[in-house]
């Protein structure tokens, strides 16, 4: 129930009213390259150095970063000269280019592709469909033809998974006890985020991932390097039956464990995992946790 503060005041209605200005301050200060600036250059730095160097007018930079004080990603200081600004530990860690954590692909796929959709939600949900076509002008039937519209796209897409990983991935992974499976496959593996997570905690297991191959060539190329020789790839387009001769296949031996995208009403693979979750109860109360990941992990019986 509201309280009268509420209604008097409806502070979570002006937070929801403007929570796009705040995802839109942190992309544009991301994109424009605030947060490496600031860590390259080790101390503060002044609005009109800052927007020197990034080739911004000095007036809206000045705004930017006031913007991102207020949201407790820069910290300022007044000296005699001016503002100084310099980034917060939460904007080094996730928000340059460089650090290990850092979101800055999954920020920028947000702001270019997400957001973008996102404008169109209300004939989204008046059309009950995605609106790739209206955003994009590219057809949605086919949803990774969608997304994979042209390699730029597709390999912001990978990194920006991948970057979700360096953050989640190992708790996803140390939430089974995987040590009896060496063989596993991913399939829908993308950039080999959560396979490198397993292969750090599960030191004896190989990874297979399976993918489409434009994404394989990709991952191959930018993400894994060959000297990784507990992950491996299998490239190709699965559907629902593919997955299991794939598996009965592939795997003449022994346990073998599966990791793919839980999805309900998704078709080919993600349906075949589903259904084989529910029949294993302890596994689906486990999964419950990781609903925020979206994540399940089948065991699969071959
Ligand atoms: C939402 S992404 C998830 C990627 C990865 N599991 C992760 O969490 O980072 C789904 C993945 O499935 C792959 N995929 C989609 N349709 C496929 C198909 N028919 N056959 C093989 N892979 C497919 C995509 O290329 C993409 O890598």
């Amino acid at each position: 129930m509201s309280s009268t503060e509420d209604l008097d005041y409806p502070q979570i209605l002006f937070q929801y009213n403007n929570g796009f200005l705040v995802s839109k301050i942190m992309f544009t200060a991301c994109e424009l390259g605030v947060f490496d600036l600031l860590l390259k250059s080790e101390g503060s730095l002044s609005s009109d150095a800052i927007a020197e160097r990034l080739g911004t007018s000095i007036s809206g930079m000045e705004r930017l970063l006031d913007a991102c004080v207020g949201l407790k990603l820069l910290e300022v200081e007044m000296k005699s000269e001016g503002a100084f600004y310099r980034n917060t530990e939460l904007s080094n860690l996730y928000l340059t280019k460089s650090s290990p954590k850092s979101q800055y692909h999954n920020l920028m796929y947000y702001s270019k592709t997400v957001y973008l959709c996102w404008h169109y939600l209300t004939d989204a949900v008046r059309d009950g469909k995605n609106q790739y076509e209206r955003a994009f002008g590219v057809s949605s039937k086919d949803l990774f033809g969608a997304l994979y519209r042209s390699e730029e796209e597709m390999i912001q897409f990978m990194y920006g998974l991948n970057a979700i990983w360096s953050i989640c991935g190992r708790d996803v992974i140390a939430a089974f006890d995987l040590s009896p499976f060496t063989v596993i496959y991913d399939l829908g593996g993308c950039a080999g985020g959560l396979a490198q997570e397993c292969i750090s905690l599960y030191p004896k297991s190989t990874v297979t991932i399976y993918d489409l191959p434009k994404v394989v060539q990709v991952a191959k190329e930018r993400f894994v390097p060959p000297e990784e020789r507990q992950i491996t790839f299998h490239e190709g387009k699965l559907g629902l039956f593919c997955v299991c001769s794939y598996a009965k296949k592939t795997v003449l031996n022994g346990p073998c464990f599966m990791i793919t995208e839980c999805n309900e009403n998704s078709h080919h693979p993600f349906l075949f995992t589903s259904l084989h979750v529910r029949s294993f109860p302890s596994l689906r109360r486990n999964c419950e946790a990781l609903k925020c990941f979206q994540r399940i992990m089948c065991l699969l019986d071959v």
